[in-house]
């Protein structure tokens, strides 16, 4: 399998499927594809077997050893069989931005579309902000496929324009949609987040799992909060979304060990927000405060699946379980 000079990883996994550097074996299901879907791509005519070889020998071959390549593509697989190809194209080094592609056989699209294009989306985000360090992603898509927008905006992107009468098709102008996903970053928590902190843990789809369910007063949380930010014990942090915090994680020290809190604003659960803000969460826990800590330990109400899998999926083990909560932990040394 070819490499790419600009990735140190070359393979991304969810389940079954992958993604890996677009493999030359694959280019004549590739162009099958293109031709079929040509009322959606910037393709204006079928293209041929010789076509496909001339492009994967003149263009696909030299992107694998440029350290700053104008597109990464790849091959989207089940297991091994190629059911799809995509990347990142029109890469802007300079301001960190690139647009997202991706076709899939087209047999698979009237059942699974939702699902290859979710699936698809959450293996290229990781390659674009865990890999790339990419500060924007965003889909241009012709306004013909408006099944697409709602499977975007369940992976978290927000529809950012409409260019009207931007593209001449089929005799006739037609716009373009783009929709895009800014990269998440964690910020320490300020006493000017008490407020947003406060709406977040009296929703009650983040009540509906916490662990003490008491009812949270307004000022009692105001002091808790201020304590927590002065606290040498406690690490506590937002994630942002550009300008927009969207969840938070806290790590309490006790001894050597760290016990984390964390939870999403409720408009962004079912993204897959909360296994990127655990994992970065304990990077930045293990920079700042790794050196004294061998272990994070989270307790976890066995009914909250998704948070289950969230630490299941980042290593954790099991330690404890007493039939409604169990204690998840992650040994750091
Ligand atoms: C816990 C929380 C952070 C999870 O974040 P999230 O991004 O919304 O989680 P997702 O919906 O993306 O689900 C995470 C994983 O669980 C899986 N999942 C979700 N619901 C599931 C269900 N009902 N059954 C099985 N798996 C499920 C998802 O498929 C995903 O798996 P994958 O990463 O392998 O694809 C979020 O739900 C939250 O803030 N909850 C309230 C506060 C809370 O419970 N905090 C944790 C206390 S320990």
């Amino acid at each position: 399998m070819m490499e790419y000079k600009c990735l140190t990883k070359q393979q991304f996994y969810f389940k079954q499927y992958a993604i890996v550097p677009i493999r030359m074996e694959d280019r004549f299901s590739i162009m099958q594809w293109r031709n079929e879907q040509m009322y959606h791509l910037r393709q204006n005519r079928i293209l041929t077997p010789e076509d496909q070889d001339q492009y994967f020998k003149t263009v696909v071959a030299k992107l694998f050893d440029l350290d700053k390549p104008g597109q990464i593509l790849f091959s989207y697989l089940d297991g091994d069989t190629c059911i799809g190809y995509g990347g990142l194209v029109h890469i802007d080094w300079t301001n960190r931005n690139a647009e997202i592609s991706f076709i899939m056989d087209t047999t698979l699209e009237k059942e699974f579309f939702e699902f290859h294009w979710s699936t698809y989306l959450s293996l290229i985000e990781r390659v674009a902000f865990e890999e790339l360090d990419l500060h924007k992603i965003f889909t241009y898509a012709f306004n013909l496929r408006p099944h697409l927008y709602p499977v975007l905006e369940k992976s978290g992107f927000y529809r950012e324009a409409t260019l009207k009468e931007h593209a001449f098709f089929d005799e006739r102008f037609i716009s373009v949609v783009i929709h895009a996903k800014v990269h998440c970053y964690l910020r320490p928590a300020l006493l000017t987040d008490a407020a947003t902190t406060f709406r977040w843990a009296t929703n009650p789809k983040v009540r509906e799992f916490a662990l003490n369910q008491s009812e949270i007063q307004w000022l009692d949380h105001k002091m808790w909060f201020a304590n927590k930010l002065k606290s040498n014990h406690c690490f506590y942090y937002l994630l942002m979304q550009g300008d927009e915090p969207i969840g938070s994680i806290r790590f309490d020290i006790d001894t050597n060990e760290a016990m984390i809190s964390y939870l999403l604003d409720p408009k962004y659960h079912g993204m897959g927000f909360g296994r990127i803000l655990l994992k970065k969460g304990i990077e930045q826990f293990k920079q700042e405060a790794g050196h004294q800590i061998t272990r994070i330990t989270g307790w976890v109400i066995n009914e909250n699946l998704p948070s289950v899998k969230v630490f299941e999926n980042l290593g954790f083990e099991k330690s404890q379980d007493d039939g409604t909560k169990s204690n998840y932990y992650l040994s750091i040394i």
